[in-house]
């Protein structure tokens, strides 16, 4: 007799899946979760990349309890608090050199939406108002609200709310496995960076306020790891054209790839960073925006206050999770062990390209990417009605294994891929079950051979 009853249609829960019928979650521990039925899932994604430290972590629970006894909430115009203090500290302390203001929030879309309000906010205050553009990439999520949507490019998400939604220029990003530009590296040259560079001369320099862009791709884009020079290229474009660079790395950031962050890889800094899900391991809601001493501080010469304000942000209890997650990532080495892992875990999903639909495997650190091609010669994607990557990541859950699916980046329609990113305690026999498990649920959708099948 089971214990409890798997909800779906009929409860109060506006669920997002309207169709899908959701197991009951009840307890996870490392980079297992387990449902009221006794099954357990092999949690391979971290949720959505967010449970880098793995599950059940008791510290960070006793640090949150602790915290909300003591004093769960004060508002951040109001107040400043200790775990507020020490927690910009410690993450200043990891952040790319030169980020040492920190503004506390509780989801990713927010932290990029406050980015780009202050990089608005800047230029206004440096007496240039005209610089009013926010350029982005071609693919790209930067989150859910209205302004994240427009920033970001998957049609899927924007197209009941067109009305509202504004248009952003756009240039290619260094999808090298699928260059947008039909070129091949290092041949190339980085010529998807020249293109900042083209879009900056077509819309006129004083109209542009900031470059915003992730410096690995996370889900979309697919893991992709741009090019060495592409950043520090960057770098230097913004630098010689008064171009603020904003890096999401809402996703990439707090050590998923190896490093504390991703731009530490290419040994460039942008001006403006957000990150989010990892930064509290999902022990509590929280994001950041970090940003360089000048921008605020010539917000600040010029007598004014930064523009952005939400009840939420900087509450102590969200923050006390925060702190005491930076405080295990460095106390257990676990950055290190992310980065120790990651070879493992591509070298195992390496494996799966034996199976004709999977065209490329890709990642650093513990994010990877893997993306489906019906046509693995002309790099073919399956359209996007056959929800190729969706059914994977389908049979991979009734498999017990977590992954997240990702559709749509071939060509803003098109494209399949599924994302990994275990948490950094993942060992090798868990490494191995995810491979294996993936693999299985591949050949569920695209048929025993691996490569049929797809177009359901
Ligand atoms: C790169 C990136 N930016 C922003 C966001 C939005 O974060 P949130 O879902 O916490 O609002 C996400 C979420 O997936 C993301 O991957």
């Amino acid at each position: 007799m089971p214990r409890a009853v798997r909800r779906a249609a009929g409860g109060h829960v506006l669920h997002r899946r309207l169709h899908r019928t959701y197991p009951v979650a009840v307890r996870g521990r490392g980079s297992w979760i387990e449902d009221d039925q006794g099954k357990r899932y092999l949690d391979a994604a971290g949720g959505a990349m967010v449970v880098n430290l793995g599950h059940g972590r008791a510290e960070i629970a006793r640090a949150i309890g602790r915290q909300a006894e003591r004093l769960a909430y004060v508002n951040g115009t109001q107040f400043t608090t200790e775990p507020l203090e020490a927690l910009a500290s410690a993450l200043v302390e990891v952040a790319p050199k030169g980020l040492t203001k920190a503004h506390f929030l509780t989801s990713g879309s927010e932290a990029v939406e406050a980015a780009v309000k202050l990089a608005l906010q800047y230029w206004v205050e440096r007496g240039e108002p005209g610089k009013v553009r926010i350029l982005a990439r071609r693919p790209a999520y930067h989150g859910n609200t209205i302004a994240t949507l427009s920033l970001g490019s998957r049609g899927t998400y924007r197209k009941y709310f067109g009305e509202w939604l504004r248009g952003v220029p756009r240039i290619a990003g260094p999808t090298c496995w699928r260059c947008p530009l039909d070129k091949a590296y290092p041949f190339c040259a980085v010529a998807c960076a020249d293109e900042l560079e083209k879009a900056i001369d077509a819309l006129g320099e004083e109209t542009v306020a900031a470059f915003l862009a992730e410096p690995v791709f996370g889900a979309s884009g697919a893991a992709a790891v741009p090019p060495k020079e592409y950043w520090p290229k960057v770098r230097e474009i913004c630098d010689r054209r008064s171009i603020l660079w904003i890096a999401d790395e809402v996703l990439t950031g707090m050590g998923r790839t190896g490093k504390w962050f991703a731009v530490d890889y290419y040994g460039v800094a942008p001006d403006i960073l957000a990150v989010g899900k990892g930064i509290a391991g999902g022990y509590a809601p929280l994001s950041a925006v970090l940003a360089r001493e000048e921008i605020v501080g010539t917000i600040g010469r010029a007598g004014h206050d930064f523009q952005h304000q939400q009840t939420f942000a900087q509450t102590p209890v969200i923050c006390a999770a925060g702190l005491a997650t930076i405080r295990v990532l460095k106390g257990r080495r676990l950055v290190e062990r992310a980065a120790r892992m990651g070879p493992a875990l591509l070298k195992a999903l390496g494996g799966l390209k034996r199976l004709e639909c999977v065209g490329d495997v890709r990642g650093i650190g513990l994010l990877a990417g893997i993306e489906f091609v019906a046509d693995r010669e002309k790099k073919t994607p399956f359209p996007r009605e056959a929800r190729f990557c969706e059914r994977v990541a389908e049979a991979a859950f009734e498999r017990g294994l977590i992954v997240w699916a990702q559709g749509g980046d071939a060509d803003g329609v098109d494209g399949d891929s599924i994302v990994v990113a275990p948490p950094f305690t993942v060992t090798s026999f868990e490494i191995g079950q995810i491979a294996r498990r993936l693999e299985e649920a591949i050949r569920v959708v695209a048929g025993p051979g691996g490569g049929r099948g797809a177009r359901s």
